[in-house]
């Protein structure tokens, strides 16, 4: 598990916030949902519980399920009314079916073997109604990779409550198991006497290439019913919409 969504969530919970516009978030994959007449969405990898708000203040019957103990701690803080269970997406066991499963952030980067992504889906189908929806963005190999091969170090900047936070961060290639990045972040904070370092992480998140994504989905009997080009707020990516068959 990365630091990131653990000893660092507060820091996540502070910067995410800024880098993420989570009400275009929720627009765009709640209307998704309406499109394909889902009122009921199960977000895996929900995180600090940001999009959770949203559907509920919205009608949505929402269920959230992370693997963080320290994620959902702050999800749940935040949304007391609200339903989360702990789990780990490749293998996990909802006590009713539901009728969508999304998947948003690319949090599918951290599946990092065939194995884990097809264990993923396979539990993904498993807890689904029949014809039920599955919803998920990937970062896009063909697009990102090139752009990170330059070695450059990258900026965010992002301010919460009144604080101001700086990440920097670098990526390399390890060709592995698939097309992973190796990322290296830096997270500081400004002072009067400048930005000081408040925590760093190492770790590796995947990308996929599209026809991989349509593959393992086949793999799977899910059937694509649409796919999406999206930019997000630092990766180029895909999303994915498909249906149990
Ligand atoms: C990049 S964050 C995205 C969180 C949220 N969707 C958002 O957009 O803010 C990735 C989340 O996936 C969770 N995660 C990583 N691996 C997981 C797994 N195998 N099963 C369930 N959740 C996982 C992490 O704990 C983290 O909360």
């Amino acid at each position: 598990m990365s630091k990131l969504y653990s000893e660092l969530s507060e820091i996540y919970e502070a910067m995410y916030a800024t880098f993420i516009d989570y009400k275009e978030e929720y627009n765009f994959y709640s209307q998704i949902l309406s499109k394909y007449n889902k009122t009921s969405v199960l977000e895996i990898g929900s995180g600090t519980g940001n999009l959770s708000k949203l559907f509920s203040e919205n009608g949505f019957n929402y269920l959230g399920l992370d693997l963080s103990v320290e994620m959902l701690e702050i999800a749940k803080r935040k949304n007391p009314n609200n339903l989360f269970v702990e789990g780990d997406m490749r293998n996990f066991k909802l006590e009713k079916l539901v009728s969508s499963a999304l998947i948003t952030g690319r949090s599918i980067s951290y599946l990092l073997k065939n194995e884990d992504v097809n264990l993923a889906f396979k539990s993904i189908h498993d807890n689904l109604e029949e014809g039920g929806l599955f919803c998920f963005d990937f970062i896009d190999a063909n697009r990102f990779i090139p752009e990170i091969l330059s070695g450059e170090t990258i900026i965010h900047k992002a301010s919460f409550r009144g604080e101001h936070y700086m990440r920097e961060s670098t990526w390399r290639l390890n060709l592995n198991y698939g097309m992973d990045l190796i990322w290296d972040s830096k997270y500081s904070k400004e002072t009067e006497a400048g930005y000081k370092e408040i925590g760093k992480d190492t770790e590796t998140a995947r990308s996929f290439t599209k026809n991989e994504m349509e593959l393992f989905l086949a793999i799977n009997n899910f059937d694509i019913l649409e796919i999406i080009d999206r930019q997000t707020y630092a990766f180029p990516t895909y999303v994915m919409v498909a249906k149990k068959r």
